[in-house]
């Protein structure tokens, strides 16, 4: 497995993201309403942390949130709350779920389209959230994505769900024309310019686990020193990493970006120097579907860029190593199932600690006996057929 680094030059030059601990306070209130609602759990993996020679390692397993195997529910599901309650004259902060379940307001949410581009996750949340509001969901899916995630996402919700022969950002731009066309509502989870609201919703629903897991680490009186964040668009890293910020102040984890060498965009515009995001252009395949992303979020780059410590760029058997070594449980360790985009910051880690080509990254980054680390398993088994051939 190959692990590439670059130490960010670009910190702290921003004014610092605020009231983002405010913020996830209002938009838990609205994941509380939610059918099925239960903080995702943190899980402690202390098998791993002495092998590594760390004090601990916290994972805030996502696999189980809402029943959909990826945090992404949050997002999507925030997002329309805010949009419907925009669209019916409801105040956000005193309006719930209840308040769409009335027949009178079901009748007008049925006539409401919503679409989307995903590589699956989004759209999982996207056809779920549909179904929790009583609204219609038509999701598009970029080139080679594999017919089970097309399925999960019929299943998960009133979906209608094509697979393109397009690349990820090209069929993000084919939604956006069909929202257009067709009076349909575009709910995309990236923003760039003159479409920034509706991906502020999904970035502020990903706000939740951050405050769970900090929540949790509290109860242990830990503090986390290091934040390892898997990165497509950034939308969830930048997400937590705003809320860290916010919350622990001069005392955040030095974070450290994770992207798959293939679409490692947020690599590649901290390599730049000059605080510009880049894109990675071509057709990128990597196992690691839900992190193929060739442009970075408009509104979450800012913060990662002035907020990260590091950016590491891996190849795909560093997400296998992170699979297994999750699926393993080391010496007692609970096993927890992740998928290709959940493991990658794991399998990054334990390249990190143990490869001698790393050692300058590992000093860098002050990874040693003293370090508390917070992982995210982002997702389960969303692929299962991957999820057997690799781990078995
Ligand atoms: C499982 C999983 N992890 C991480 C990510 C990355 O999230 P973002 O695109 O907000 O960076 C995704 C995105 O789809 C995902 O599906």
């Amino acid at each position: 497995m190959t692990v590439r680094y670059w130490i960010s030059s670009l910190r702290g030059k921003g004014a610092g993201p605020a009231g983002r601990v405010s913020r996830a306070r209002a938009v838990r209130c609205f994941h509380e309403s939610v059918p099925g609602y239960r903080k995702s759990p943190l899980v402690s993996l202390p098998g791993l942390a002495k092998q590594l020679g760390v004090q601990g390692i916290y994972v805030k397993d996502e696999s189980g949130r809402f029943g959909l195997q990826a945090f992404k529910g949050l997002g999507g599901s925030y997002a329309m709350f805010r949009i419907l309650c925009d669209r019916f004259g409801l105040d956000p902060e005193t309006a719930s779920l209840e308040d769409f379940r009335q027949p009178e307001r079901q009748e007008a949410l049925s006539r409401i389209h919503f679409v989307t581009c995903t590589d699956g996750n989004h759209g999982r949340g996207i056809a779920w959230a549909a179904g929790l509001f009583g609204c219609r969901a038509h999701v598009y899916m970029p080139y080679g994505t594999q017919a089970v995630r097309a399925e999960n996402i019929r299943r998960a919700g009133p979906a209608e769900v094509s697979i393109t022969d397009l690349s990820y950002d090209d069929t993000v731009a084919y939604a956006s024309k069909r929202a257009a066309k067709e009076g349909w509502i575009l709910i995309q989870d990236t923003a760039w310019e003159g479409y920034e609201e509706i991906p502020g919703w999904i970035v502020e629903g990903y706000l939740t686990l951050a405050a769970e897991a900090v929540e949790d680490l509290e109860a242990l009186s830990l503090r986390p020193t290091h934040l390892f964040l898997q990165a497509g668009v950034g939308a969830m890293a930048g997400s937590v990493l705003s809320y860290m910020v916010d919350y622990y102040g001069e005392n955040k984890p030095v974070t450290l970006i994770v992207e798959p060498v293939v679409a490692d965009c947020h690599f590649r515009s901290a390599q730049a120097g000059d605080g510009q995001a880049r894109s990675v252009e071509g057709a990128p395949v990597t196992i690691m579907a839900g992190l193929n992303c060739g442009t970075p979020c408009s509104l979450t780059w800012p913060v990662i860029r002035d907020y990260a410590e590091g950016y590491l760029s891996c190849d795909d058997p560093v997400a296998v190593a992170g699979m297994r070594a999750y699926a393993a449980g080391l010496e007692g360790d609970p096993k927890i199932i992740s998928g290709e985009s959940g493991a990658a910051p794991l399998g990054a880690l334990l390249a990190l600690m143990q490869e001698e080509a790393l050692d300058e990254a590992r000093k860098a980054f002050k990874l040693g006996p003293e370090a508390v680390i917070l992982l995210i398993n982002t997702e389960g088994a969303t692929d299962p057929e991957n999820y057997r051939k690799i781990v078995g």
